[in-house]
């Protein structure tokens, strides 16, 4: 059932097996840009940019996934469901719950808890906590060895508020479930890859710390960005 609703693409072979997804359809050109060959576009439905090229000799594909579970879940699915993806490595921010964590750090996220009914809803599981797919972040973490870029797998909590009022809610968060950081997709990520029987994995770099209210600027956030990308695409 191709084209779909989000993306407009008739040729399912011009989209790869393996997806990295950065929350921004700019970064996604970004990448496209500035990492990989013979690059065609392969989405622009709602400026959600997606790009297929080769970095090396392996065929990838970048797309925007949005910011929230709701948009990373319509994304994935689509990819995973009709276009033939196997692997999505999510390539996002967080914020640190923990002081352990500092700004740029690069995190493998490990499990997800969420408060979200994502998974529930969708008739996939019950579960407050779902894992990523561990054959993915054993070569996510084979390719950060070779690049001596040192990872923090973590569990991440899945917000579906990024303003929360009472954001010392964090530290219970922390406690109760021990996650270190907070972003907003890997829940329904994991649970798309649940659902349809794919891979998912996730990768982040602290932005913002909860802990120390430290953050980033956006040129720093860019270059930190960029050693996170270099693990992903080296992955694959
Ligand atoms: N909250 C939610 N998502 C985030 C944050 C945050 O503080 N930082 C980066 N992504």
């Amino acid at each position: 059932m191709i084209p779909t609703p989000h993306i407009d693409l008739e040729d399912q072979n011009l989209i790869a097996k393996t997806v990295l997804m950065p929350g921004d359809p700019l970064r996604a050109k970004y990448i496209a840009d500035n990492f990989l060959t013979k690059v065609v576009q392969i989405n622009n439905v709602r400026n959600m940019w997606g790009f297929t090229g080769y970095y090396g000799k392996k065929k990838v594909t970048v797309m925007g996934s949005g910011m929230g579970m709701p948009s990373i879940g319509i994304y994935s699915y689509e990819l995973f469901n009709f276009y033939g993806v196997e692997n999505i490595i999510r390539i996002g921010s967080c914020g640190a719950y923990s002081e352990d964590l500092n700004l740029y750090d690069v995190v493998l996220v490990e499990q997800a808890f969420s408060e979200s009914s994502y998974a529930k809803t969708m008739g996939v599981s019950s579960r407050k906590i779902l894992p990523a797919n561990k054959t993915l972040n054993n070569k996510i973490k084979k390719a950060a060895e070779k690049l001596n870029i040192p990872l923090h797998p973590s569990i991440v909590h899945s917000s579906d508020v990024f303003y929360r009022l009472n954001f010392e809610e964090y530290k219970l968060i922390h406690e109760k479930y021990g996650a270190n950081a907070v972003e907003m997709e890997s829940f329904a990520l994991f649970a798309n890859a649940k659902a349809l029987k794919k891979r998912a994995a996730c990768l982040l770099t602290v932005s913002d710390s909860l802990v120390t209210h430290e953050a980033t600027t956006s040129q720093e956030r860019q270059e930190a960005f960029t050693k996170m990308m270099e693990v992903a695409l080296n992955s694959i």
